[in-house]
């Protein structure tokens, strides 16, 4: 079948709004973008992303020609057949997510509604029975109320940074919650493409040998509202439960990689999301997780397995520094190297990075820090500018003189460092592996692992 080419207008030209629109482009729709932030429009014209994410400069530049970036909602929504919602929804400090820009987004968007029907999709991450009132916002504020055909569709997503363009072009399931079979019908038109697997995948991002075609689910808003929520908690589960039993095998001398992969062969549990290390961090798990536990108390019912996911991710950031106490006793003027910033590799974000609370931590505690991050450090200089330490160009220069490594994000290029090289320059040869990156001990060294008996390489020893 050959896909209809559907107008789109993706509001909000943040992480998923701006992944959102230029895949859409790049499956030969006709996409506009829109944001209030005039110098994010200007970058995209240009053809520069205002963030890292591998790929998706490439795709945004060979799609330009069905790409267009605006800041005017008069001159995008009027013709659209689709219309996203892709705007954030950062956590207020209640730990609610702040609805005040969805708000403004639908109701700009009603403004410039055109009477026929256009179907609005959610796909930013909000609280189960927020398409009910995105529906109601536009009610009240569309011009010609009698006219007005929109419908409101809830369609999440469930890419990751740092794999944002694969995840989008090869997802496992696409979910489309309304109660109105036109705004499905519509949606599945538009993903045609990715539901039967018929564009070319653009240069670098071949289709994985082993994929299958998505499944569509379709439900009720507010149910795949739910599954977002449902689905990002049960990852951060599974995580926090093999960081727990990490904590025990280090205790009875057990090691988690043999254990989660023991336990990952058994295919109900499966392989991925239980890496054991420094916990989760991210715009999305803590935000999630708090937002769920917080719908239920609204209802007066709790969420013991989710309040104890969140402790243990909790917990897990301290034990970093206990690691180093256990080393290094009073950490006071130790001089401590931090590799990686950014919550995970592949990513420039630093939002709730599991480095964040540690050098902080490290600074109560006196130490001097310093940090190395491939990409996240000139974000930092800006977001963390109440955190003190000194910014290494290498990781090799970060290690010169420390008296402890902290190996805080995988980056293939710590891995590929040489280690054994690289601690030489060190003070004292302590390295704490947060990621159970290290395959070989480096000469001389200690190593200390998540879930893992600390390691000793010392000869004669
Ligand atoms: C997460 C979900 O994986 C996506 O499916 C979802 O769409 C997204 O949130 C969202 O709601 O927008 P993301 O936050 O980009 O994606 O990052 P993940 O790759 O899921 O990693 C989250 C955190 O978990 C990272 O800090 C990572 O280091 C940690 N992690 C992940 C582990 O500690 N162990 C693991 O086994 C896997």
């Amino acid at each position: 079948t050959k896909t209809e080419s559907l107008k789109v207008a993706v509001v909000g030209t943040g992480y998923v709004g701006m992944g959102t629109a230029v895949m859409l482009a790049s499956l030969g729709h006709q996409v506009v973008g829109i944001d209030i932030d005039q110098n994010k429009i200007e970058m995209l014209r240009r053809g520069e992303l205002p963030i890292y994410e591998p790929g998706l400069e490439d795709l945004l530049r060979a799609s330009q020609e069905r790409l267009r970036w605006t800041g005017d909602y008069a001159s995008a929504i009027p013709d659209a057949d689709v219309i996203f919602i892709c705007v954030g929804t950062p956590p207020l400090p209640s730990g609610q997510p702040n609805l005040r820009y969805v708000a403004e987004a639908a109701q700009s968007v009603a403004r410039n509604l055109n009477g026929k029907l256009q179907v609005v999709v959610n796909k930013s991450t909000v609280p189960v029975g927020t398409g009910d009132w995105v529906s109601r916002i536009l009610e009240d504020h569309a011009l010609d109320y009698s006219a007005g055909r929109y419908v409101v569709v809830s369609n999440p997503e469930f890419l990751r940074e740092g794999t944002a363009l694969h995840d989008s072009l090869y997802p496992d399931r696409i979910v489309l919650g309304s109660s109105s079979p036109e705004g499905i019908e519509r949606l599945r038109q538009l993903y045609q493409p990715l539901l039967e697997q018929t564009f070319t995948p653009p240069e670098g991002m071949p289709r994985p040998a082993n994929y299958t075609l998505p499944e569509l689910v379709t439900t009720s808003l507010s149910s795949a509202e739910m599954i977002k929520y449902a689905a990002n908690a049960f990852l951060a589960l599974k995580i926090s439960f093999a960081n727990e039993i990490a904590g025990l095998c280090e205790c009875v001398d057990a090691d988690i990689e043999q254990v989660t992969h023991g336990i990952g062969c058994d295919q109900r549990i499966g392989h991925r999301f239980l890496s054991a290390g420094a916990g989760w961090g991210g715009s999305c798990f803590g935000k999630d997780t708090a937002a769920l536990i917080n719908t239920g108390s609204e209802y007066g019912y709790t969420m013991p397995i989710l309040r104890a996911a969140v402790e243990v991710n909790q917990r897990q950031r301290h034990l970093v520094i206990s690691k180093l106490q256990r080393h290094l006793h009073r950490l006071q003027g130790k001089r401590v190297a931090v590799l990686g910033m950014a919550f995970k590799p592949n990513t420039d974000d630093l939002r709730d990075a599991p480095a964040h609370d540690c050098i902080a931590r490290l600074m109560d505690l006196g130490a001097k820090v310093t940090v190395h991050d491939p990409v996240a450090m000139p974000h930092a200089r800006r977001e963390w500018a109440h955190l003190t330490y000194d910014e290494a160009p290498t990781a090799e220069a970060a290690l010169r003189g420390a008296d402890a490594v902290i190996l805080m994000t995988e980056w293939d290029e710590y891995r590929a460092l040489d280690w054994d090289q690289a601690v030489r320059t060190m003070r004292r040869r302590l390295i704490i592996d947060t990621r159970n990156v290290l395959q070989q001990l480096p000469q001389h060294s200690t190593v200390e692992q998540v879930g893992r008996t600390t390691l000793h390489n010392v000869p004669g020893n």
